[in-house]
């Protein structure tokens, strides 16, 4: 018996990183396709150590004290100034420094989300937001999507399906984990929707500078201020290490988030926004945004060569225009979850889709939807219009991502990953429709999760166990 009761709130956050998987990623020779981790011949590790050693020989007191919780003025300064060069009309006052954009989700958690109420996502969804506004409560809406995004219709109708929603949690810029880009025109429906029912948005987005083919179209917060939140980061562009990100709120709503992070760490490591700060003011983001984009487009473009080359038929997707994955559909009777074990003994890993889903035990049911005129289901993830996940199972969703191997290790993994996928479906008997017999032990499908327990339960590899639960550090995130 022990003395400390953990409460309802703490019992609700979920386990750990899978650590075990990221364990098999760091065994020599693993080829891991599964955390999204910035290529780290990327980092700018002489232009760090240069503005460091600025820092620590101009203004070593600020940059060793404590400082403001809102974040050091230039830097809020410089963020505002580089949002309002994509279209969005921000004040310096009105940005909160964080510590990487996840204690930005933390605190929207904090402030917005309500025991009880719904909070809506997109289908799949960034798994580490999940982890964020879970042990505040709440239910979870998905928004039926398709390769543009969100359905603007289905933005609309959650004013009957999950009234009293507080916010649509939102990815424009090749999500997290599907890739996907909403489309100019979508944005601007999905702000219409949001905005006549009176449902802000959080606007989420790590990966917006990370275009290979095109920039993307302005954020939704450019269209709709006063109903969004923005979250930005500098750990895909700079260094995740660094942990810094930034949140842009309304003015009421930024004096909340400030007193929640005061109580939370009292503001963002100061050496660490001095170092940052001395590196913008230098102008070494763009330089550093042209590598990084020259890199991982050579990147995508291996992975999709080697997927076309070596994928059996039956496998779909959607070259992303950016951000870090590809998302694949695998063939009816080929299950994800099952294929992990196998993959890490064959050398290489990916992340299995079902990870990004909401469970059922947290999402809205259409019993609690008063008022909805939309026809009833026995799964309660379906979305409104009957539409639900508009036809897609999770359990033959992978996430892939193409920046952390180079595109020889690439083409490597990918030949192992169509080997697999071909010999699960000859075992089947050739065809792609016949559901194949589970030799592997699996993941737990993901709409039989409690929320009290953890997401993926027991996948045995060759002599050890992995036992935790898929985490945001894990897929990293
Ligand atoms: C969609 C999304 N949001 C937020 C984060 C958190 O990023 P950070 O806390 O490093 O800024 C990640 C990390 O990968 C992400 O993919």
């Amino acid at each position: 018996m022990t003395l400390f009761t953990p409460t309802q709130r703490s019992l609700r956050l979920q386990s750990s990183p899978l650590r075990e998987l990221l364990k098999y990623c760091e065994r020599p020779g693993m080829l891991s396709m599964a955390g999204g981790l910035p290529a780290p011949e990327s980092f700018p590790v002489q232009a760090l150590r240069a503005a460091a050693d600025r820092v620590l020989r101009d203004t070593p007191t600020a940059a060793l004290q404590y400082g403001p919780s809102e974040g050091l003025a230039g830097l809020r300064d410089w963020v505002a100034n580089h949002l309002r060069g994509a279209g969005m009309t921000v004040s310096a006052d009105q940005v909160l420094i964080t510590s990487g954009s996840q204690q930005g989700l933390d605190l929207v958690g904090k402030v917005l989300a309500e025991e009880g109420a719904p909070l809506a996502v997109e289908a799949p969804t960034y798994l580490g937001a999940l982890q964020a506004f879970s042990p505040y409560g709440p239910r979870f809406a998905e928004i039926a999507c398709d390769a543009d995004g969100p359905l603007p219709g289905d933005v609309a109708d959650l004013a009957q399906r999950a009234p009293g929603c507080r916010l649509a949690y939102l990815l424009p810029n090749f999500q997290n984990p599907t890739g996907r880009l909403i489309a100019e025109a979508r944005r601007d429906q999905i702000v219409a929707a949001a905005a006549r029912i009176g449902l802000p948005i959080v606007e989420d987005n790590p990966y917006g500078e990370l275009w290979y083919d095109a920039p993307p179209p302005a954020p939704l917060a450019a269209r709709w201020p006063e109903g969004c939140v923005y979250l930005g980061s500098f750990s895909k562009v700079l260094a995740p290490g660094l942990r810094l990100g930034y949140v842009v709120a309304p003015p009421e709503l930024h004096t909340r988030l400030l007193y929640a992070r005061q109580a939370a760490d009292l503001h963002s490591s100061s050496l660490a926004q001095h170092i940052v700060l001395a590196l913008l003011q230098q102008g070494m983001l763009g330089t550093q945004l042209d590598a990084l984009r020259a890199r991982y487009r050579i990147s995508r473009d291996a992975m999709q060569a080697a997927l076309l080359r070596e994928l059996p038929p039956g496998c779909t997707w959607q070259a992303p225009q950016g951000g870090m994955f590809f998302w694949l559909t695998l063939p009816v009777g080929l299950d994800a979850r099952a294929l992990l074990a196998p993959a890490l003994r064959a050398g290489f890993a990916f992340v299995p889709g079902a990870e990004f889903f909401v469970g059922a035990a947290q999402a809205v049911s259409p019993d609690e939807c008063s008022g909805s005129t939309k026809p009833s289901t026995t799964d309660p993830t379906v979305g409104s219009d009957g539409q639900g996940r508009l036809g897609i199972d999770p359990a033959r969703t992978v996430r892939l991502s193409f920046v952390t191997l180079a595109p020889a290790q690439i083409d490597d993994a990918v030949h192992r990953l169509g080997q697999l996928l071909c010999q699960r479906l000859a075992d089947a008997g050739g065809t792609s429709s016949t559901l194949l017999p589970m030799a592997e032990p699996q993941f737990e499908p993901s709409n039989e999760r409690s929320i009290e327990q953890p997401r993926s339960q027991v996948v045995e590899t060759t002599a050890e166990v992995i036992t935790q639960p898929l985490s945001a550090t894990a897929l990293a995130a």
